[in-house]
C-alpha cells in the first residue's frame, strides 16, 4: 500500500503532528509506504511535486509548527488560474491530477485541510480517488467535528497577546481593540476574549451597535476601571453595516478579511472620546509550536486517518466526537460552516459576568 499526505490551504499549528504521526502508523504498523505532497494541492498538478515520508525523516517535527510539506491556498486542481496573454484563465485540470495520482502509484490521498481543501478532496473522491480527510483549521468551523486542531493553540495565543495588553491599557488608562482571525465564525475572540477577561466581545454572529458597545466602556469607566479590553473577530459586521473585506472573488466570497479592529477602534473613539489602541494579531496565531492539547489532538486525527484506510472505510473525514474519533461521510464536512450560538450557552453565561456583545 501507497499513501500520499497533502497539506491544503492556511497552516495550523498541529499539521506536522498529523504528518508525522500517519507516517508512523503507516510506516511501523502497517509497513506502508507514504509519500508527502508539496506545496498542497499544487503539487500534483504537472510536473508533481512529492517526497518520501519515513519515520526516520519525520523525528523532531512533532512540536514544529507549519507544515514541513508546504501548504498553499491556490492550486484548486477543478479551477487552476493561469494567466494568459495578459488575461486570467481558468481551467479544470482535474482529470490530470487523478492521472498524475496514479501515475505516482498513490493508492489513498489523505487530506489534511479545513473547507475548501475538504471540499477538492471531495471532487476528487468522487473522480475515483479514495481520499481520506483529517479536520484542520485555526478558525474552527467545521460541522462535522467536535473541534479542529490548531484551534486550541490559536486561543492559547490571542489569550497571551489579552494578558499583555491589560497591563499596559491600565498603566496608560486606554480602551485596547485586539482584532483575531476566525473568517465567518466567532470562535477565536468568544473563547480567547472569556479566558483573556476581555469586556467586550464583537462577533460575526451577533452584528453589534456601537451605542452599545460605547455604553458598556462609559459605564467601566465611571464605576473605576482605568481601561477595557474589546476583542474583535475579523470577520465582525456592525448592525446594519458591512464586513471588512480587503479581497472578494467574484461570487462574493471573502477572500481575505481585514479592518474591522481599526473601525470599532476608531468608532470608540468618536463616541467616548478615550484613548484608543488597535492592535491586530494577524498570523501570530497560525505560527509556532502547537500546544499540547493541539498536539495530541492533531496525533490522534493522524493516527486515526490511517486506521480508516485500514479498515477501508474511505470517502470519509476523522470527526473528533469526544472521547472517540469517528469516521463521517466527506460532503457532511463540507457543507454548512459551524457558527456561535447567539444564544448558546456559552454566550450567555458571557452575558451574565458582564462581558458586552455590543447588543
Ligand atoms: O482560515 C484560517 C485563516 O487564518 C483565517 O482565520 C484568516 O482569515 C485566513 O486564514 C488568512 O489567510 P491568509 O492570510 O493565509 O490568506
Amino acid at each position: 500500500m501507497k499513501i500520499g499526505i497533502l497539506s491544503g490551504g492556511g497552516d495550523a499549528p498541529g499539521l506536522n503532528a498529523v504528518i508525522r504521526a500517519a507516517t508512523r502508523t503507516a510506516a511501523l504498523k502497517y509497513g506502508w509506504e507514504v509519500v508527502g505532497i508539496v506545496d498542497g494541492f499544487e503539487g500534483l498538478l504537472t510536473p508533481t511535486r512529492t517526497r518520501e515520508l519515513t519515520s526516520w525523516n519525520t523525528r523532531g517535527i512533532l512540536f514544529l509548527g507549519g507544515t514541513i510539506l508546504g501548504t498553499t491556498n491556490r492550486g484548486n486542481p477543478f479551477a487552476v488560474k493561469d494567466i494568459i496573454d495578459g488575461k486570467e484563465v481558468v481551467r479544470d485540470q482535474s482529470a490530470t491530477v487523478v492521472e498524475n495520482i496514479r501515475s505516482l502509484g498513490i493508492e489513498v490521498l489523505m487530506v489534511i485541510g479545513g473547507d475548501g481543501s475538504l471540499k477538492i478532496g471531495h471532487g476528487l473522491h468522487k473522480l475515483g480517488v479514495p481520499v481520506v480527510g483529517v479536520p484542520k483549521t485555526i478558525d474552527n468551523d467545521l460541522m462535522a467535528t467536535h473541534v479542529t486542531f490548531g484551534f486550541q493553540t490559536a486561543v492559547d495565543t490571542a489569550t497571551e497577546a489579552l494578558d499583555k495588553l491589560h497591563t499596559t491599557a491600565e498603566s496608560h488608562q486606554r480602551v485596547i481593540v485586539l482584532e483575531v482571525m476566525g473568517r465567518y465564525a466567532g470562535w477565536i475572540a468568544l473563547e480567547a476574549g472569556i479566558a483573556g477577561g476581555a469586556d467586550v466581545i464583537i462577533i460575526p454572529e451577533i452584528p453589534f451597535s456601537m451605542e452599545k458597545v460605547a455604553e458598556k466602556l462609559v459605564a467601566r469607566k465611571k464605576g473605576g476601571n482605568k481601561s477595557s479590553i474589546v476583542i474583535v473577530a475579523e470577520g465582525a459586521k456592525p448592525l446594519g453595516g458591512e464586513m471588512a473585506v480587503r479581497e472578494q472573488a467574484a461570487d462574493g466570497y471573502v477572500l481575505r478579511f481585514g479592518g474591522m479592529g481599526e473601525r470599532v477602534g476608531e468608532a470608540i473613539m468618536k463616541h467616548t472620546g478615550f484613548d484608543v489602541r488597535v492592535t491586530v494579531l494577524g498570523h501570530l496565531q497560525r505560527g509556532g509550536s502547537p500546544c499540547p492539547y493541539d498536539r495530541l489532538l492533531a496525533t490522534r486525527y493522524g493516527s486515526t486517518a490511517v486506521e480508516f484506510i485500514a479498515q477501508n472505510k474511505l470517502g470519509t473525514m476523522v470527526s473528533f466526537q469526544p472521547p472517540t474519533l469517528q469516521p463521517v461521510p466527506l460532503e457532511s464536512a463540507i457543507g454548512e460552516l459551524k457558527l456561535v450560538d447567539p444564544q448558546g450557552d456559552l454566550v450567555k453565561m458571557a452575558e451574565g459576568i458582564g462581558i458586552s456583545f455590543g447588543r
